[in-house]
């Protein structure tokens, strides 16, 4: 008996270990391509064995169909899904939207049964021609009012889905979500308990707790509350928070960036909780204020003080008066190793570019912390 009870806890071990695996979302970003010299990331910079989803950012919409964005998009489309060649399991998807495009395109094309219909059936359209596994979408944010359209949006979308592909015979388009982790935003806009029904997956953009628009210095993606810090503005409350209102956890995907947040303090303090002047000076790379790429970091840290904010789990680094809240590898690493315990999808990384893409400026291999993500996803 007790030898057979151990049997059938063996096998049912073996079993989940073959049958679970860690989802890895990744953020690939078009307007990369345009940064200077070692910079600039082109589709084939990402290795094909990454991640387990690459979602190609971002599609237009254009007179309530889906169009491209950038001139070269179709090129780099097609440079994309050859990946798939070096790895037969990975899967793409095209975002559409994104804070660049604004919402009005998105809430008129939702007002109505027709224009949903002229969406969507645009999508399958577009996404089998240029050979994508499905579509991720980008509505930041879908207000009050347009809750219900939002989901009916989805419903109708994942229904198209499946009929496509019952007539078509090929394997059915994924659909997932980009959503915010603020609690306000999030009621405004998403019946989360129903679009969890219609999404395979949620990515959830666990990342923008604190920036420049407040005025004072805190990490962006704290993994947990600080001493000084509201309940709300950290990870975990926001992973908590998603489960509490109806997502099944197997259907989140946890966001983890490679980006820096950065300060430019007005005082020497440099605490968390020390007040600012403003974002922190652009990277030479990424030039915009309050924003560093991780390869960026690396070239900030020779000279810094570098800190951790232990009750947070995530580093910073002052140099004169800036501060830069960043992520490496051992904080990527206590996320994975978080959402593990909470049995989420996976992770999902904002974005492949913004990482060590080619290994040149951090003395450390390609992709230094979306690999320690996968790492960590994979081990036991
Ligand atoms: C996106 O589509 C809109 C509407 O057709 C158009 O005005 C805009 O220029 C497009 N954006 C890009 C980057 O092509
Ligand atoms: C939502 O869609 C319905 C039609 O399906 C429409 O009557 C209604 O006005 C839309 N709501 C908004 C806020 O656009």
């Amino acid at each position: 008996m007790g030898l057979r009870a151990a049997e059938i806890g063996f096998s049912l071990l073996v079993l989940f270990q073959y049958s679970y695996a860690y989802k890895l979302v990744c953020y690939y970003t078009s307007w990369s391509q345009y940064r200077d010299g070692d910079a600039a990331c082109l589709p084939d910079n990402i290795d094909a064995n990454l991640c387990t989803h690459v979602i190609y950012s971002f599609a237009n919409i254009s007179n309530n169909q889906i169009d491209t964005w950038e001139w070269n998009d179709v090129t780099l489309y097609e440079t994309l899904n050859d990946l798939k060649q070096r790895n037969p399991k990975l899967k793409t998807l095209l975002s559409v939207g994104g804070w660049r495009m604004g919402t009005k395109r998105f809430s008129d094309l939702a007002s109505q049964t027709e224009s949903r219909r002229t969406f969507i059936n645009s999508v399958t359209t577009f996404l089998r021609t240029y050979n994508f596994n499905g579509l991720d979408l980008a509505w930041l944010y879908p207000g009050r009012r347009e809750k219900e359209n939002y989901t009916l949006l989805l419903q109708e979308m994942a229904d198209e889905f499946s009929k496509e592909a019952k007539r078509t015979g090929k394997e059915r388009l994924l659909l997932s979500a980009a959503l915010p982790a603020g609690r306000v935003t999030l009621d405004a806009g998403y019946d989360i308990r129903k679009i969890s029904e219609y999404l395979d997956f949620i990515n959830l953009m666990s990342y923008n707790f604190h920036g420049a628009w407040q005025k004072t210095v805190g990490h962006h993606s704290p993994l947990y509350r600080g001493k000084k810090d509201d309940s709300y503005s950290n990870v975990r409350y926001a992973v908590n928070y998603m489960l509490l209102k109806g997502a099944p956890a197997n259907k989140v995907v946890m966001g983890i960036s490679t980006f820096a947040n950065t300060f430019t303090l007005a005082s020497s303090e440099s605490e968390v909780g020390a007040p600012i002047l403003g974002p922190g000076a652009a990277g030479l790379y990424t030039g915009e204020q309050g924003i560093l790429a991780y390869y960026e970091v690396c070239e900030f840290l020779p000279g810094a003080t570098v800190k951790r904010i232990l009750e947070q789990q995530v580093p910073y680094a002052t140099k004169a008066n800036q501060w830069v809240g960043y992520e490496d590898q051992e904080s990527v690493t206590a996320k994975a190793q978080y959402l593990k315990t909470r049995q989420l999808a996976g992770a999902m990384v904002w974005a492949l570019d913004l990482d060590d893409f080619q290994g040149t400026f951090c003395n450390q291999k390609p992709f230094p912390l979306t690999g320690a993500i996968k790492l960590a996803l994979s081990s036991t």
